[in-house]
């Protein structure tokens, strides 16, 4: 594969909309930045490289991403330092997992340079709708979809990949109930649960609404053989801290390989705290909650960072966790330490974050 990097053209904004956004008060996934950055595939390249205003696209009927799923994304965010430069998290590590999720639904993958070159050409325009208000951010949503307009079920040969971004505070306001769910799945093996394609979300959403009808916010959910292993929790990674180490379970081809899992894993790691990667069954977390040996069970992603649950519903009962929200609490703690290292606080000695010139 070629790519027609000759430059990203720049069409700006005639007017910001960035006085419309109370920063004070951000919910998720609402404002939109005022540009995106899209790039086309066609003919075997990458071409057509643009930061324009954010706007509708025109789409065609046919489009095969509409009909037959072949749609991928991923969630990255960018944080402003004290003196205000623009700092990203491993964002290699986005572009290297999207290129895995291409494969897999057998998409055209993206030269680093596009991934790169298109951000932080986007971020560099729109810089200041980084926000700097403690405990926000700005979420960026790169994406690709299938652009043919055939009916076939092929893997198409056009494809569009676009990244937008909004500024977001914090994505759940109170520590959400879980439900372990134990009829629906969300991937099994074989299929394309570590891809972050969008149907794993699409068929997530309506076992997700009856769990919420019978009051819980979301759903951990279980192996699809034996419905006896955790994999994952919503649409986070989800990690239990039990006697005195903190236990996850080991990634798959039925589970995403989160970015922010692995940075958990490894700062935990640095503090001298024992890590277990493996197959964690729902039996042991509720024995643990019932005899005090589990403390914190928490879902770990790019929009909620690290986020403490408050009870587990298991087979018609509830189990309560203990209360989390005080600072010397793990979940925190750690919490804290990648929000300090994303936004240049502390020293990076893990070489994570990624200066936008
Ligand atoms: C993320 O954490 O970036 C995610 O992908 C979750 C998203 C679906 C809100």
């Amino acid at each position: 594969m070629t790519t027609d990097l000759l430059s990203i053209e720049l069409q700006k904004a005639a007017n910001s909309r960035i006085a419309e956004v109370d920063f004070n008060n951000l919910p998720f996934g609402k404002h939109f930045s005022d540009h995106m950055f899209v790039a086309d595939f066609v003919d075997g390249q990458w071409t057509n490289l643009q930061v324009v205003p954010f706007d509708n696209f025109t789409l065609n009927p046919a489009l095969s991403a509409l009909h037959y799923g072949q749609s991928i994304f991923e969630g990255m965010k960018a944080y402003k330092n004290e003196e205000g430069e623009v700092l990203l998290f491993r964002p290699l590590d986005n572009f290297h997992r999207m290129n895995e999720s291409a494969k897999r639904m057998c998409m055209a993958t993206l030269p680093e340079e596009v991934f790169m070159g298109g951000l932080e050409a986007l971020l560099r325009v729109d810089a200041d709708w980084v926000p700097s208000t403690p405990g926000s951010s700005l979420y960026i949503r790169p994406y690709m979809f299938a652009t043919d307009t055939y009916l076939g079920v092929a893997p198409s040969k056009t494809y569009r990949f676009c990244i937008f971004t909004c500024p977001v505070g914090v994505y759940y306001s109170n520590p959400p109930k879980l439900k372990v769910e134990t009829d629906y799945i969300r991937s099994a093996p074989g299929g394309v649960g570590f891809a972050k394609c969008a149907g794993n979300y699409g068929g997530s959403l309506y076992p997700t609404l009856l769990a919420q009808q019978a009051g819980y916010d979301q759903l951990i959910w279980t192996d699809a053989i034996e419905h006896k292993y955790i994999e994952e929790s919503g649409t986070m990674n989800i990690m239990f801290f039990m006697d005195g180490k903190l236990v996850t379970p080991a990634t798959s081809d039925s589970i995403l390989k989160g970015v922010t899992r692995d940075s958990i894993i490894k700062v935990v790691k640095s503090w001298g705290v024992d890590v277990e990667e493996r197959k964690v069954t729902i039996e042991e977390v509720i024995t643990g909650i019932e005899n005090g040996t589990l403390t914190e069970a928490f879902g770990a992603g790019t929009a909620v960072v690290v986020s403490p649950y408050s009870l587990i519903g298991y087979q018609g009962k509830d189990y309560m966790l203990p209360e989390t929200a005080d600072e010397s609490s793990f979940s925190k703690k750690i919490y804290n330490y990648l929000n300090d290292l994303r936004t240049g606080r502390i020293e990076d000695t893990f070489g994570w974050t990624h200066k936008v010139v």
